[in-house]
């Protein structure tokens, strides 16, 4: 700490500092004239800026001065390059800076353990090597421009079902190696300004009151940042200040704060611990606010997400149809209204928009409506154009209302509209190409109709130029798919036990691929796979133990992008593992006949396990594998590990069917069952929803914030998106974060729950 901080902190009150860790509002800190300590200023992230200059909220409802809307995490996952995500995170910097904003929130690096979870589209990746890398590389250039990032939302909060009260439960070895290691790596990588908690309980307790998660930030890792809460999140103002949660967002209600003072009364706070927290928000708000407002080039912007779209759209099939030859038509309301971003927080008022419809200058059929449905009459001239050209172009996906953060997807389908309007077309014309709009994977029972599928994502404001030159050959495909699409949902190992009330990660280290590759069950697409416009060549795979080397050529006769993909295959017999695992990759663009040598380097953690505590490298001969290559490698400093007793014979080893309780159980190593909290036990993670059949006040709040949220959306319409997203933010979420960030009082909340506790006779 600087001695200026020093001597501000010994100058302030604890009043003082306990207000200093809760925003002044929305979306900014506290200023303090007579010490000199500025306001700072925070926005939404993660694919662009939502600065809100009035009308505050955390759903993306109010508008947000214009800004480019980049592809979406999902989209730029599939990019696979580091250094496009660093150029991404710098633009959007630069707007921010632009605009006076010190912190962008983002980026999101959950991991998606199941298609369904709604906010799938602004996150990276099942896995977490990927979701890391790419994360760390959008810090690193965001702080180029000299903004500050925050990644989110830590930890384990992988579905929007219940997201503010489910309870995540999961073993310490999948909680190191798959839901920890994305984190670290971001962590270790850009040391980001902070590091957002989540709304979600793990193993019991709320990630914000949790000494031993925020100790891994800072202790383990060394990171020095600060920790503010998610919208809402804070549970116990006296825990979070124990446990080092720094800021607690959106400020105003002034939460917890007569706990907080009881507590330092009675001896069971301290106030350093308070102090902590304060220097460490002071500590941010020094390093920001230097953050002086510099004009942007938008311009240059909007072409980044131009290339950024053309660079993560992923060519899953193609027969021939691409690029496009001859006449061509577009077909879909989708190519006039490009579902390009998603609901809630992260939506962006886009600077520009571009719809396929405006660069392409082809006959178009409107094939279904902007809700997905279709009738006979659209279909009929859907059919009828695409008889009349050589290649007819569908454009379909998700809308709105499938998928948005607040809630996850019923089911893995697209629209019945989309898929009718897919299979006459391709019944009309097999020469038909789609083009997919989509944060997440959808079943796809007409692949086999169609010749061609090129996959966009949500890719931003600028999808529209990007889909017209990746289509007419002007821009190559170079995309990889960062998440596995199964064949039907029934084939996704969570889906059992996946967006109950609370979220029992019974699948432990055997998420996305890890699960598929190792069990053996076949996929639509497997994650990593992507075609091109060109092909590409492997040779000569080395390993030194310190680096894989392999040399790779285009042989095709396009320009174009190849990810390099490392995988380590771990050794015979020994502990359970996953059948292969991500280790390390590298983007490269080559001119046709052009070679380059790529190097990946690997260490002990490219070959390790967490076991009781510690990332050990277990004994054996490990096969490392690259573009169908292999070459097999020893490390030394190698430990005898086995499937502990208690797992052998289990679903860890067998991956048949799926685990049961009991085998979950043994890998937890504790029993847990998730029961619906019953009346006499409701508390401030209750949702208005639990509460009402037992409250009539409660049942009076939720009429009224039906008909105060149905006032904004034009009627309580629960197939309006926005609607639905903002009805089940406020009803399903606890009962704490209306008074967070809803504007309740806290007394009058906990008198709700009191008397929905309250047994009548
Ligand atoms: C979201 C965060 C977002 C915050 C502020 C929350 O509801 O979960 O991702 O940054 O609101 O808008």
């Amino acid at each position: 700490m600087s001695d200026k901080l020093k001597k501000i902190l010994d100058s302030m009150s604890v009043e003082e500092k306990i207000d200093l860790c809760e925003g002044k509002d929305y979306w900014r800190t506290r200023a303090y004239p007579r010490y000199d300590i500025p306001s700072v200023m925070m926005s939404d992230g993660p694919h662009g800026l939502r600065k809100q200059p009035e009308g505050s909220d955390n759903l993306g409802i109010n508008k947000s001065v214009p800004a480019v809307c980049f592809p979406t995490a999902a989209a730029t996952a599939c990019s696979w390059d580091a250094e496009l995500l660093s150029e991404i995170g710098r633009a959007i910097g630069e707007e921010a800076r632009a605009n006076g904003v010190s912190l962008v929130l983002g980026p999101g690096l959950n991991i998606k353990r199941n298609p369904l979870c709604g906010r799938n589209f602004e996150y990276f990746s099942e896995d977490p090597y990927l979701s890391g890398k790419l994360a760390a590389a959008y810090v690193n250039g965001q702080k180029k421009a000299g903004v500050g990032s925050c990644l989110k939302h830590y930890l384990a909060n992988s579905q929007e079902y219940k997201r503010f009260s489910s309870n995540s439960v999961l073993d310490e070895r999948t909680l190191h190696e798959i839901y920890l290691t994305g984190f670290e790596i971001a962590v270790k990588e850009s040391s980001p300004a902070a590091v957002m908690s989540s709304y979600n309980i793990v193993n019991g307790e709320h990630v914000g009151d949790s000494e031993k998660l925020l100790n891994i930030l800072r202790r383990d890792w060394g990171w020095k940042g600060m920790v503010v809460t998610d919208w809402g999140a804070m549970n116990s103002r006296v825990k979070g200040f124990k446990a080092g949660c720094d800021l607690m967002m959106p400020g105003g209600s002034h939460y917890g704060k007569s706990a907080v003072k009881a507590a330092l009364k009675k001896g069971e706070l301290k106030e350093e611990d308070i102090d902590d927290c304060a220097q460490r928000v002071l500590n941010f708000v020094e390093n920001a606010s230097d953050a002086s407002q510099r004009p942007c080039e938008m311009e240059a912007h909007h072409e980044l997400a131009r290339i950024a779209a053309e660079q993560s759209a992923v060519l899953l099939k193609n027969e021939g149809a691409l690029p496009l030859r001859g006449k061509a038509c577009l077909i879909g309301h989708m190519a006039k209204e490009l579902r390009y971003q998603g609901v809630g927080s992260s939506h962006i008022n886009p600077y520009k928009l571009s719809n396929p419809v405006d660069f392409m200058e082809l006959p178009f059929a409107e094939g279904c409506t902007a809700e997905g449905y279709t009738n006979d009459k659209l279909i009929a001239e859907a059919v009828a154009l695409a008889k009349s050209v050589r290649t007819p172009v569908v454009f379909a996906g998700l809308t709105d209302i499938f998928e948005s953060e607040g809630f996850d997807r019923e089911h893995m389908k697209m629209p019945e509209g989309h898929a009718r309007m897919i299979e006459a077309v391709a019944e009309a014309n097999p020469n038909t190409v789609v083009v997919l709009m989509a944060g997440a994977p959808v079943e796809a029972p007409w692949i086999d109709k169609v010749n061609a599928l090129l996959y966009m994502a949500l890719p931003g404001e600028a999808g529209g130029e990007a889909i017209n030159r990746l289509l007419t050959g002007k821009a190559n495909p170079c995309g990889r798919l960062a998440e596995t699409w199964p064949l039907s949902y029934d084939d996704v190992v969570t889906k059992d036990f996946y967006g109950k009330d609370d979220a029992e990660y019974r699948e432990g280290i055997f998420v996305g691929y890890r699960y598929y590759d190792s069990a053996h069950v076949p996929v639509r697409f497997p994650f990593g796979c992507g075609l091109s416009y060109t092909s590409f060549e492997y040779s000569e795979l080395s390993c030194d133990g310190k680096s894989v080397s392999v040399t790779v050529k285009n042989t095709g006769e396009f320009y174009g992008g190849e990810v390099v993909q490392l995988y380590v295959l771990p050794p015979e017999g020994g502990i359970f593992r996953p059948a292969r695992e991500l280790k390390g990759f590298e983007k490269v663009f080559l001119m046709p006949d052009e070679e380059k040598r790529v190097t990946i380097p690997v260490n002990d953690r490219s070959f390790a396990v967490w076991h009781e505590g510690k990332w050990l490298v277990p004994r054996g001969e490990y096969t490392l594998q690259v573009g169908g290559l292999e070459v097999k490698f020893t490390p030394d400093d190698t430990v005898a590990l086995n499937t502990p007793e208690e797992l052998k014979g289990t679903w860890y080893e067998t991956l048949q069917s799926t685990p049961s309780a009991e085998e979950w159980h043994r890998l937890l190593g504790f029993d847990f069952e998730s029961r619906p909290k019953a009346q006499g036990e409701f508390d401030m993670d209750s949702s208005l929803e639990e509460i009402v059949p037992y409250s009539w006040a409660a049942r009076r709040l939720y009429k009224a914030i039906e008909l105060v949220m149905g006032a904004s959306q034009g009627g309580r319409d629960y197939s309006n998106p926005a609607f639905k997203m903002m009805m089940s933010c406020a009803v399903e979420s606890s009962v704490r974060n209306l008074a967070i960030c809803g504007g309740v009082p806290e007394g009058l909340l906990k008198m709700l729950i009191k008397s929905a506790n309250k047994k009548r006779k």
